[in-house]
């Protein structure tokens, strides 16, 4: 007789208020398998992942661990039965200014004889777990507060495998890592499950479920739409090219292929909108920035986590400090101190961080849209709220906002629908030059090409268009011109149509010297 799987679900029933989250899905998971879960914003795979790790309860259908039905209506017995999430804030579970050995047995830490902790035994089992993660041990005494995210998130996994986790949870755990960071978590990915451990994963970025998942699920609407496993490259199964089956993936989330990856409008570039003269500001991040950004034209920056792109862009939104040089928005010199000076100057900013600049969670989708132009609409109470509701509607529809209803609090809606609704406010306001740091963090496939769209009908408008971002394809496929920042400053200017420019070439200019 075959053994059991490790972990099945069976029949997965969730239902929020007007929206079924999970309609009857199964799911199961072998020992030592890398699993994706695949589908559209809103498909429902956090939420099946909340059900696994206890976070969340279903209304039917059961969980069954090694063939035996598990209670994992809590996320302490999720843990106890062997299941460990990593989330994406693994800031939440570690304590900073602690070592990444003492993280890792927090409470549970090795003693002698009176009540006193083993270092030496604390370190060296540390170290062994480390190792097994293919690891580095030479953070094994440094504060988790001075790695980066990716590393982090590598203390988490080390941490749950002290606690005998054998099913390992993660959520997105790629979306803000570098590639250096991805690919370090995939050896160590690579390296659980060769210990037998299984492990869910999520991630919209079809090339890398395809390098290191053995299988991939794909739910739609709440509904399984089937599981593949990954076959690229040749083999006995048959010989798929990695294109051919990213198609098929895509097919299965959302319906039908794709159109063009990169819609790019033509347009001539006109007067120049946004001017930076030798800028330098938040704290030394980014020095001596010169560029020019004409209306009708999209410039993208890219460099690696850490290069001073990400505090650029805030810092012409106001949210970090200019401390010395010249910005000229419209061609008006400006000091932009606060948001609120930029979106009067006519800037608009989409960043990735939700939360923190672009959305208020507990007001509805509604109000959120129509935040920039509240005041610019009539001021008859009726008048207003009749033109909110069909902006808001708009917006909604063409952006494809899974939501019940627009008055559905933001806080509700799957990840990469929240992002949606930053795009939805800003393309609302008034705004003549748009700041976009990481856009579509989070945006599932199709989703990407819908903005990528409107990003493209914005320039056709005469909009000017500074697009900060770390994923290379995406900066080289929508951008006119291309500026390589590194080390807090422009290294390069390339032209992304220009046969010369590689994405490898592209790189080593911004991760070299
Ligand atoms: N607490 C909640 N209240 C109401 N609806 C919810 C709640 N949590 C999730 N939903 C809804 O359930 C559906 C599935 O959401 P889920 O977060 O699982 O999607 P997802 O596949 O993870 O999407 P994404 O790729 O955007 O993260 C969505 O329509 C979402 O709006
Ligand atoms: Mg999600």
């Amino acid at each position: 007789m075959e053994a059991a799987p490790l972990l099945e679900a069976l029949r997965i029933v969730k239902n929020y208020p007007g929206v079924l989250a999970l309609d009857k899905v199964d799911f199961s998971l072998e020992r030592g398998e890398i699993h994706a879960l695949l589908g559209e914003n809103g498909a429902g795979k956090s939420t099946l992942v909340k059900i696994l790790t206890g976070a969340e309860q279903p209304d039917e259908g059961e969980v069954l661990i090694d063939g035996g039905v598990v209670d994992v209506s809590t996320p302490r017995k999720a843990q106890e039965n062997g299941v460990a999430a990593i989330y994406q804030e693994v800031g939440l579970e570690l304590v900073p200014q602690l070592s990444v050995g003492e993280n890792i047995f927090l409470g549970r830490e090795p003693k002698r004889w009176p009540a006193r902790i083993d270092w030496s035994a604390l370190y060296s089992r540390a170290e062994e777990l480390l190792q097994r993660l293919e690891f580095d041990p030479e953070f094994l005494r440094e504060p988790v507060a001075n790695l980066g995210l990716g590393k982090q998130q590598i203390v988490a996994v080390a941490k749950a495998l002290s606690l005998n986790a054998r099913i390992f949870i993660m959520d997105e755990p790629t979306a803000s890592l570098n590639s250096h960071e991805t690919e370090n978590l995939f050896n160590t990915m690579r390296a659980l499950s060769g210990t037998g451990v299984g492990i869910v994963y999520i991630s919209h970025r079809l090339e890398e479920v395809l390098s290191c998942a053995h299988r991939v699920t794909v739910l739609r609407d709440g509904r399984m739409v089937g599981t593949v496993p990954v076959v690229t490259g040749v083999g006995p199964e048959g010989e798929l090219t990695v294109e051919a089956q990213q198609s098929q993936l895509v097919r299965m989330m959302v319906g039908h292929d794709l159109a063009e990856k990169y819609p790019r409008s033509q347009a001539t570039p006109g007067a120049p909108a946004l001017g930076l003269e030798t800028v330098s500001g938040a704290g030394g991040k980014f020095s001596d920035v010169t560029m020019t950004v004409h209306e009708g034209e999209t410039v993208g920056v890219y460099g690696i986590t850490g290069c001073g792109s990400r505090e650029l862009a805030r810092s012409l939104f106001g949210l970090e400090p200019i401390q010395s040089g010249k910005v000229t928005i419209l061609g008006e010199l400006k000091s932009v101190q606060s948001p609120r000076d930029a979106i009067s100057a006519g800037i608009a900013f989409i960043s990735d961080d939700r939360n923190r600049d672009g959305l208020i969670v507990g007001r509805s989708v509604r109000e959120n849209i129509t935040a920039p132009i509240s005041k610019s609409l009539a001021t008859f109470g009726v008048i207003r709220s009749k033109q909110e509701v069909a902006v808001s509607r708009k917006h909604v529809s063409d952006l494809n906002i899974r939501t019940p209803t627009i008055d559905q609090l933001v806080r509700n809606l799957s990840g990469g629908n929240q992002q949606k609704v930053v795009f939805a406010k800003w393309l609302s306001s008034q705004a003549r030059v748009f700041l976009f740091n990481e856009p579509t963090r989070g945006i599932d496939v199709a989703a990407k090409v819908e903005i990528y769209r409107l990003i493209s009908n914005l320039k056709s408008n005469g909009a000017a268009i500074l697009i900060v971002s770390s994923e290379l394809p995406e900066v080289l496929g929508v951008c006119d011109r291309v500026l390589v920042m590194r080390r807090g400053s422009i290294a390069m200017e390339l032209d992304p149509r220009d046969t010369e420019t590689t994405q490898a070439g592209v790189f080593d200019i911004a991760s070299g010297g």
